[in-house]
């Protein structure tokens, strides 16, 4: 305890044998005097000739009585004062990032790892997973124990199944440090993207995103968390357990007043939708990647190219890089070797003379490329962007398109809505040099790619699945 005390951080395994093991060592052996004490009154009952137990006689008049009555009071007030100091310590521990994301390393590994990345890197795990109160305290150590034994024994799934069943309602662990009122007016936001051509073309879109509508009284009641709005309730039924489709909604106003929202596409019968749980939507519901958000490879390999950690100068980069990226492999070991000799092997074959001019280069891609796969994808957890897409935006899952998808239609005949200029207004969009001469008037969507079609009439991610331009 000393030596924990006095070092800067606590070492998840020293930490579960100081505060967890030992305690516990402490505590059974007091359990066991006690059961000794009852043990030899009985063995004494049952036979007489050993005697009566004695209790000690003592004389306070003695001074060796005395000694040993402060003595045994000392080492007796020692072992308590050891004890709740441990259970405070204990308490603490458990509650830790270290216990949670370092214990049962292998399995939390993907979780910590993204959540290391996240916004939210100092704040602590049981802040959203468990929250304050006793109660919640309690349920997240008694389901802690099972996952104790689930870990210890093996049979945990792979990957850990999303959404987690009993999560603490937004209300009581988001809403702690970001509450409705705060939402109001917009946020420009830049989204750097590279084409999968000979050059990794960098085009970019600017954004408004109007991430308003929480509080009337605080701008107008329209934007983003309109849906976190104090004055609406919004319930659902998905059809599945990962919540992907999205065919019942209802939305409940302040007056009671109820609407009823039904997939025209793939409406569910009065019998499944009896049988679903309905669900009051929070911010789960769109924010279900706050802090462990795996990224798809095209947006990880466009992210390294802005951060100046991809060359864009190697010809079709982005293309190969996603190529590899997506290829399925059975460790992070293998993968991150079989990453690096694919991609100096795709240059050797198809640009010989660029593979010995650039070997550095290409090199450091290969290298930066192994660390975005440590980074995102975890093949023994199985757990990757496709395990968990984050339902932020729409482009690479479905998203808000879950119900804005322009098929969701009232009794009254109203229709959630798809306008591409309901959520957000695009700036400018396009190559670089022709963005910055762009006016701030909103302008349609414009495809970086000519399909020969209008996208907006699909879903994004219908195309989209996080490897675009494979
Ligand atoms: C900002 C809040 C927040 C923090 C901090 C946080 N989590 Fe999460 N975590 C979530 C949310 C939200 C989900 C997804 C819940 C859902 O969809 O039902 C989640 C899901 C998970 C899952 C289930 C698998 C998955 O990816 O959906 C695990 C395991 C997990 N978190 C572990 C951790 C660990 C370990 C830490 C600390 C190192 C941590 N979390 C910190 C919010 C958080
Ligand atoms: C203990 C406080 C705390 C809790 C609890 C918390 N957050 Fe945060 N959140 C923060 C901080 C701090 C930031 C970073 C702010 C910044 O960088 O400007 C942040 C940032 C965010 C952002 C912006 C991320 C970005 O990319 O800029 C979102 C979205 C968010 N939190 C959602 C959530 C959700 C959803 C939950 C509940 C699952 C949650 N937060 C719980 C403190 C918290
Ligand atoms: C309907 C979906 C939806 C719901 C529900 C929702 N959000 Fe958001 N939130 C968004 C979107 C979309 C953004 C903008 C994200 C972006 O583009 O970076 C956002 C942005 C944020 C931000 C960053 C704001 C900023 O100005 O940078 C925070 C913090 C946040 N949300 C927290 C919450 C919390 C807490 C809740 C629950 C009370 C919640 N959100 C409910 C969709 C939602
Ligand atoms: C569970 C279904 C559901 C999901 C998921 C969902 N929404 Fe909504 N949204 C609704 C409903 C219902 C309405 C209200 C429709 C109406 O009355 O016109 C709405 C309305 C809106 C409005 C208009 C508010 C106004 O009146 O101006 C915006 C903006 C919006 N949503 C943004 C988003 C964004 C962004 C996402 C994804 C991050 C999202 N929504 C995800 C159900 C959903
Ligand atoms: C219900 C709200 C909503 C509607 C309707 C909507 N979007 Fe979006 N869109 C979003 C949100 C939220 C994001 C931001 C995602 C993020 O921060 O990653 C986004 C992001 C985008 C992006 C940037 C994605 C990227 O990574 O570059 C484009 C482009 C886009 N939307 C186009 C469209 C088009 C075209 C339409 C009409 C078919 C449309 N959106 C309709 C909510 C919406
Ligand atoms: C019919 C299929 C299809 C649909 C639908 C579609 N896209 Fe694409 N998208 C593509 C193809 C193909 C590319 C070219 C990939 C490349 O060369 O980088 C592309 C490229 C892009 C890029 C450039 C960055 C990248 O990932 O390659 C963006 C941004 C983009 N699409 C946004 C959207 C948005 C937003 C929507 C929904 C409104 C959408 N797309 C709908 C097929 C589609």
């Amino acid at each position: 305890m000393v030596t924990d005390f006095f070092s800067r951080h606590t070492n998840a395994y020293l930490g579960v044998v100081i505060y967890l093991v030992c305690p516990m060592g402490a505590t059974a052996g007091v359990i066991l005097i006690l059961l000794g004490l009852l043990w030899e009154r009985r063995r004494r009952k049952r036979r007489p000739e050993l005697g009566q137990t004695r209790l000690p006689s003592l004389d306070l008049n003695r001074p060796s009585h005395r000694a040993f009555l402060l003595g045994a009071f000392l080492v007796a007030m020692t072992g308590v004062m050891l004890l709740s100091l441990t259970g405070y310590r204990a308490y603490h521990f458990t509650e830790s990032v270290e216990f949670c994301g370092l214990v049962c390393h292998q399995v939390m590994k993907p979780e910590f790892t993204a959540y290391q990345h996240s916004p939210h890197a100092r704040v602590a795990c049981a802040s959203c997973h468990v929250g304050p109160g006793a109660s919640w305290f309690v349920r997240s150590k008694i389901t802690g124990a099972y996952q104790v034994y689930a870990v210890s024994l093996k049979k945990y799934p792979r990957p850990i199944p999303t959404p987690i069943e009993d999560l603490r309602p937004a209300q009581e662990t988001c809403e702690q440090c970001h509450w409705p009122e705060k939402f109001f007016g917009a946020k420009q936001k830049v989204f750097q993207h590279y084409l999968a051509d000979e050059t990794n073309s960098p085009w970019q879109i600017q954004m408004l995103i109007k991430v308003g509508g929480g509080d009337p009284e605080r701008g107008t009641p329209a934007g983003i968390h309109w849906h976190m709005n104090i004055n609406k309730e919004i319930y659902y039924a998905a059809r599945d357990e990962g919540r992907e489709e999205i065919p019942w909604i209802k939305v409940v106003d302040r007056g009671g007043h109820a609407t009823e929202y039904v997939s025209t596409e793939n409406p569910l019968t009065a019998g499944e939708l009896a049988s679903r749980e309905v669900r009051r939507m929070d911010c789960m519901d769109c924010h279900n990647r706050p802090s462990h958000h795996f990224h798809p490879p095209d947006r990880a390999v466009e992210r390294a190219f802005e951060t100046e950690r991809l060359d864009p100068t190697l010809p079709y980069l982005k293309r190969e890089a996603i190529r590899i990226l997506a290829e399925p492999y059975l460790s992070e070991d293998e993968a991150v070797s079989k990453i690096q000799k694919g991609l100096a092997a795709y240059y050797e074959r198809s640009f010989p003379d660029l593979a010995r001019e650039k070997a550095l280069e290409i090199r450091r891609s290969a290298e930066e490329l192994g660390k975005i796969y440590a980074r995102n994808f975890f093949p023994e957890m199985k757990a990757d962007w496709r395990a968990y897409p984050d339902h932020i935006g729409h482009l690479n899952s479905e998203g808000c398109f879950r119900c804005h998808d322009g098929l969701h239609r009232s009794g009254e005949g109203h229709t959630i809505t798809k306008d591409c200029n309901a959520c957000h207004t695009i700036l400018a969009q396009g190559p670089p040099q022709e963005v910055a001469a762009a006016s701030l008037v909103s302008q349609p969507f414009r495809h970086p790619v000519d399909l020969g079609m209008d996208v907006t009439e699909f879903k994004c991610s219908q195309c989209h699945q996080g490897t675009s331009g494979l």
